[in-house]
């Protein structure tokens, strides 16, 4: 069970889906999703347990209760939900972004498609379908099905809206030492790939918050949120995801290449890049 394929490969390829095809999903992919989620084994380190992650199945956006599930017309045609509830607070945002995304990955390894949504959901609705610890509400969801071959013209609007593919270069992300100096690829040396990975993972909004310094003796990198100014309107704070996303890319790729590592929050109390910009983790090489 678990990741077959080169992860750093299923990364490259992995963009956010909204337009699905009618075909449902098949059985064996079903079992394979439910096996993911349920092994919390395989789920939740290196963090522990986070939140909950559950497969809400519909038709025509009805699940078996009955209950509409709205996204107001940003998803077409979606075979089933994936849904992830957690506490609303700093870390618990952050630590369940990242396992949320690595089953993200694996459906992606799958072949079926995703689309990280936090904001163009109707929550109350979706609220009603699942089970809601108490303490929990729900951060994130996802559509599931497999993608349909012509995106719509929506879907490619949408896209050029968000500037989707239009992903920051190393120099505004990544920096050498402090933030008074930028990365490049080659000064990042057994971290290129796994950095590059941060840079082209999703964010809400396109937004890209994640800073990272990479410490001049090249064994820490501390992860950095720079916080996109009223972006946090639904009650909590979507880019805390965003910042779980980019460990998760970070992590499985320094793992494919057998760099192994651990994460600590121990804030080097560096001098930040602006007012906006707030310490989030390290990662180690061991
Ligand atoms: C935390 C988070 C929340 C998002 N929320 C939405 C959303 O509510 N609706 C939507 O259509 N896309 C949403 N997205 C998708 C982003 O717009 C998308 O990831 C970004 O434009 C980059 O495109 P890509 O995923 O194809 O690389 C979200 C992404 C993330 C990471």
């Amino acid at each position: 069970m678990g990741f077959e394929k080169s992860v750093i490969k299923t990364m490259g390829k992995r963009q956010s889906i909204r337009n699905y095809d009618t075909k449902e999903i098949t059985e064996t992919d079903y079992k394979l999703i439910s096996d993911f989620i349920s092994n919390e084994e395989n789920l939740f380190p290196p963090f522990g347990k986070t939140g909950g992650i559950q497969v809400v199945q519909v038709t025509n956006n009805v699940t078996d209760k009955g209950i509409k599930l709205g996204t107001y017309g940003f998803i077409k045609n979606p075979r089933a939900y994936l849904v992830g509830s957690t506490e609303n607070n700093k870390y618990s945002l952050v630590e369940f972004g990242y396992a949320f995304h690595k089953v993200v990955l694996y459906l992606t390894e799958l072949e079926i498609g995703t689309c990280w949504m936090g904001g163009t959901f109707n929550r109350k609705s979706f609220e009603k379908e699942i089970t809601l610890h108490e303490g929990h509400f729900i951060p994130c969801a996802t559509p599931l099905g497999y993608a349909k071959d012509k995106q719509r013209l929506f879907d490619k609007t949408l896209r050029k809206v968000v500037k989707a593919d239009n992903k920051k270069s190393w120099d505004k992300l990544f920096y050498d030492g402090s933030f008074e100096m930028t990365l490049t690829k080659e000064k990042a040396d057994y971290l290129e790939v796994p950095i590059e990975m941060v840079r082209i993972g999703p964010s809400a909004s396109n937004k890209q918050p994640w800073r990272l310094v990479l410490s001049e003796d090249r064994v820490t990198c501390h992860f950095y949120i720079e916080h996109t100014p009223n972006y946090n309107k639904l009650g909590y704070n979507m880019q805390l995801l965003d910042m779980g996303i980019a460990m998760c890319q970070f992590d499985l790729a320094c793992k494919e290449l057998d760099v192994e590592g651990k994460w600590a929050i121990d804030d080097p109390n560096l001098e930040l890049l602006n007012e906006h910009t707030e310490y989030i983790y390290s990662w180690s090489v061991k």
